[in-house]
């Protein structure tokens, strides 16, 4: 009896031990998502205590009951209500911590809440210690770099902010670089700046980096821009040879061109539409500056040549078809023969795999 005791407490020792050991190795990619998972619970349990405000033991609180079990309000049982609710039953972490802690939620609910009404202070920073206060990281919950009360002088994110975990080191907003997340990145520059606060504000669109907001402040200009006093647009359009293909048009824009396809009536234009043509295309003739089609089928001479043949124009062409009643056969336009229908069917029922 006693030696299996004894084995028991020599196994709880170890697992203990192994338990440590697994949790400390883990523990420091760990730290922030306990926090995380702890911040969850006491937000949970806050919408929990004001869900369960209103309620009572179920029925009414009668004086028994009030005298009995106390208050619902103080209640055991609002309390054990209150943390059924807290995790999803699918969050391991979740339900893991509020077990492993289930004495603390009871401390708190019964000794301490008067005192310390922020569960999440009293609990998860304080008590268990998972997370810090806002602006700190870390162990001992150190300021982040920038100072606690504005980490990364409000222009970043403090690795760790109000977690056990982290660096403190901030990851700066889009516009802002460096340790402090003071300086510019390019295309911005400083509209206010100290050694504590700093305001990035962005570059005239031809600039590449700035020291001001218009094309005159520029240090650098953008692709499609050329330094003349200040930054101004580069026309590509009026470049020799034509930055576009033949059968297009230049576009020129603020800081950039665009190649648009020239109207089908053109062969070769200056912009939109067939009235913009340099040459007509194929099948277009030059009618008072417009390049328009050309009826093939109402010319003197016949477009289409063979015996029944119709013609019919499109735009740019023109196509030869079988006249009705006719049909094409050999390249031919022959009677249609209606017999034809007939043979087709009569060798459907040939098909030797009919016969089978
Ligand atoms: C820096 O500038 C900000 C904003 O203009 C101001 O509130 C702050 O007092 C300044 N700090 C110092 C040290 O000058």
């Amino acid at each position: 009896m006693l030696s299996s005791r004894g084995l028991q407490l020599q196994l709880l020792a170890c697992s203990v031990l192994l338990l440590l050991l697994f949790q400390a190795s883990n523990a420091k990619k760990d730290l922030k998502s306990a926090c995380s998972t702890c911040q969850q619970i006491t937000e949970n349990f806050n919408k929990g205590f004001d869900r369960t405000a209103k309620q009572n033991f179920g029925g009414g609180n009668t004086a028994w009951e009030e005298r009995k079990l106390s208050k619902y309000e103080t209640s055991e049982i609002r309390l054990v209500e209150i943390l059924e609710d807290v995790c999803e039953s699918s969050s391991f972490e979740c339900n893991r911590m509020v077990e492993e802690h289930e004495e603390h939620f009871e401390t708190w609910w019964f000794k301490k809440k008067t005192k310390h009404p922020d569960l999440h202070k009293w609990f998860c920073i304080d008590t268990i210690k998972v997370c810090c206060p806002k602006g700190t990281f870390g162990p001992d919950c150190n300021s982040c770099i920038g100072g606690s009360e504005r980490p990364c002088h409000g222009n970043g994110a403090c690795d760790g902010d109000g977690t056990r975990g982290g660096s403190g080191k901030c990851s700066c907003d889009p516009s802002y670089k460096g340790e402090l997340c003071l300086d510019c990145v390019d295309g911005y520059f400083s509209e206010v700046r100290n050694d504590t606060f700093s305001l990035c504000a962005e570059c005239h669109a031809s600039c590449k980096t700035c020291t001001g907001a218009t094309n005159e402040d520029c240090g650098e200009c953008k692709e499609g821009w050329e330094d003349n006093e200040a930054c101004v647009d580069v026309n590509e359009c009026a470049k020799e040879p034509s930055p576009c293909k033949e059968d297009q048009y230049c576009l020129n824009s603020e800081g950039s061109y665009s190649c648009i396809a020239c109207d089908d009536a053109c062969s070769g234009c200056t912009g939109a539409g067939s009235d913009q043509c340099q040459a007509c295309a194929e099948g277009y003739q030059d009618v008072e500056g417009t390049c328009t089609d050309i009826n093939e089928c109402s010319q003197s001479e016949p477009a289409c040549l063979k015996e029944h043949q119709e013609c019919i124009n499109n735009k740019g062409s023109f196509i030869c078809i079988c006249s009705s009643g006719f049909e094409e056969k050999d390249g031919e336009c022959v009677q249609q023969n209606d017999a034809t229908e007939e043979s087709e069917a009569s060798q459907t029922i040939s098909d030797p795999h009919r016969e089978l």
